[in-house]
């Protein structure tokens, strides 16, 4: 990544950060069900269909809909993602995989490492219908076109953009990446040309157009449909690759989860072509070899610990994980004795540098937005979601005429065969482009259960942080005990191999200098300005009511509706 290219991805998202002493999320408790995500309007559309008598996935598939229309920079139907269902208590859960896929035209070596990561070539065959699609094919109670009514509305009629959605849309909207897209300033820009302010409406009548589209007429509206020849159109006039058989030959897929038991608990991550559940699983994994429990959760040792354990599972990422259809994955990354044989291998009173754990890669340098949202019921069902347009408003394509943005996804495929670096970029085989294959993803909503019952939902935003981010709110309840809240609240911790830097969120906080001291003094590294770019929207149940607690992380916009 050139150095303009990262300082515009920090204003871009890291502007957003927010100071600690800051952070107060918003909670909702309620007895039917919760919806939490970032969007107020997205929320209550899942709610809406929750009070009309249906499940939870009908809600997950409304609100994902809404987003669609309330969260222009990664609510999406021109990306894809990851849906982790529980169907009901002692009921196996599943995920839905739905991520994006190379078109048939792709090749190895289509990107040289400076390519730029927008425009039509980075585009990846969407996946977000067809995944909400077989959803609500296998799980949905209410009829589809009730769930896609919402979305119609707050596009046709507009809906008023929050504080957080006008600095966002101006920041793009300003910045040099974006000026080239005619059709995204068209459709995104004020009419007055001036910046976007809270209250503001937000109107997206070709957006509306496509959505009765998909309300009439389902996925295959997109798929097979008037809105495929329109992205097929799009694609030809700029130069991508993404042809009308690409789209018509787009499957979402219903996945076995990973499943990791930890103290007593079973914790159920996205399977590949996600890394997040295979990675989180390896980590716990590791971590339950060590008492965390009786150290603080912000003691150094405890952090060394978990900077240390993430190092060997991001390697193992690295080194391993891309699409499990394509690729062999080593079972050895499930098992507990070889989670137990790398804990072992931690020196407790000292760093290992990244470079010497791989020395089998040669070394030779990922980013933000996406989202996350869990909705619960009172039957016991629920779901995490987290889908993407890869970075905030993916590509910046908008398909002309139709109002929606396609992701740059094809950015999350390694580019260069065996171009591993120091910085970060990853070159090892498992992961390189080929069509039909789909590019290795970090989402990770999550799914706790307790003796089979619902326990939690996580997931979040943030490229590489996010595994992490999620890692840190299960450990922070299952480990530490936190309340759901405060597990939300607490500052995040992220290695990932290589850059080899770990990144703490309250790096600046005067209260945690000594432990900043500390992880220094055991030879990390440690990023002085470290926002992470988490939002985890989680739901949990009060133990001793059986409530459903809803909880709204406050690090973006963000809304916890139930009733
Ligand atoms: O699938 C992935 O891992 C990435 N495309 C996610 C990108 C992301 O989270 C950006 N968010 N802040």
């Amino acid at each position: 990544m050139n150095k303009t290219y990262a300082a515009l991805l920090l204003v871009l998202v890291f502007g957003f950060g927010i100071h600690a002493e800051e952070r107060n999320p918003q909670v909702v408790r309620a007895k039917h069900g919760v919806v939490v995500g970032v969007s107020q309007p997205g929320s209550e559309a899942g709610l809406k269909m929750l009070q009309r008598g249906g499940n939870s996935v009908d809600a997950a598939v409304a609100t994902a809909l809404a987003m669609a229309v309330t969260v222009p920079e990664a609510g999406n139907i021109g990306g894809g993602g990851f849906m982790m269902i529980l169907p009901g208590p002692g009921k196996p859960p599943v995920c839905i995989e739905y991520r994006e896929t190379a078109p048939a035209a792709a090749t190895e070596n289509m990107f040289p490492l400076n390519h730029t990561r927008f425009g039509h070539r980075v585009v990846g065959v969407p996946g977000t219908l067809r995944g909400l699609e077989l959803a609500h094919k296998k799980y949905g109670k209410l009829p589809w076109k009730q769930l896609v009514v919402p979305a119609v509305q707050l596009a046709r009629d507009g809906f008023e953009i929050d504080a957080f959605t006008a600095k966002s849309l101006n920041k793009v909207l300003a910045g040099s990446a974006t000026k080239r897209f005619a059709e995204f300033q068209r459709v995104f820009g004020k009419e007055d040309k001036k910046p976007w302010a809270k209250g503001d409406r937000l109107i997206q009548p070709d957006l509306a157009k496509t959505f009765q589209l998909i309300a009439d007429q389902g996925a295959d509206a997109f798929y097979r449909g008037r809105i495929a020849g329109w992205i097929a159109e799009e694609m030809q006039a700029g130069g991508g690759l993404i042809t009308k058989q690409d789209l018509a030959n787009y499957e979402a897929k219903l996945r076995r989860p990973i499943k990791t038991s930890y103290r007593g608990y079973d914790v159920f991550g996205a399977a590949l072509p996600s890394s997040g559940g295979t990675t989180m699983g390896l980590m716990l994994n590791m971590l339950e070899n060590f008492e965390l429990r009786k150290q603080n959760r912000w003691s150094p040792a405890t952090a060394h610990i978990m900077i240390e354990v993430m190092r060997r599972a991001y390697l193992d990422r690295a080194r391993h994980l891309g699409d499990a259809d394509f690729v062999k994955i080593p079972e050895q990354l499930y098992s507990k004795q070889y989670a137990q044989q790398l804990a072992k291998s931690i020196d407790l009173n000292k760093e290992t540098r990244s470079e010497y754990l791989a020395r089998d890669i040669p070394l030779a340098d990922e980013s933000p937005s996406t989202t996350h949202f869990s909705v619960a019921d009172s039957s016991g069902m629920a779901v995490s979601n987290t889908y993407t347009l890869e970075f905030s408003y993916g590509s910046r394509v908008v398909v002309r005429g139709a109002g929606f943005l396609l992701n740059n996804e094809m950015g999350d495929f390694n580019w260069k065969r065996g171009h591993t670096d120091r910085k970060g970029r990853i070159g090892t085989k498992a992961n390189l482009i080929q069509p039909g294959k789909r590019m290795l993803s970090s989402q990770t909503p999550t799914l706790v259960t307790k003796d089979g019952k619902f326990y939690m939902a996580t997931g979040s935003p943030g490229g590489r942080t996010i595994i992490n981010t999620a890692l840190g709110v299960v450990l922070n309840r299952l480990e530490f005990g936190m309340s759901l809240k405060d597990a939300v609240a607490a500052p995040r911790l992220h290695h990932q191999w290589f850059p080899d830097v770990a990144r703490f969120e309250d790096v600046e906080e005067a209260k945690f200098a000594p432990l900043v001291q500390q992880i220094k003094a055991r030879g990390h590294q440690l990023n002085d300005k470290a926002y992470i770019q988490g939002d985890a929207h989680s739901i949990g149940v009060d133990e001793k009511t059986g409530r459903l607690i809803g909880v709204a992380d406050d690090r973006r916009s963000g809304f916890a509706a139930g009733y």
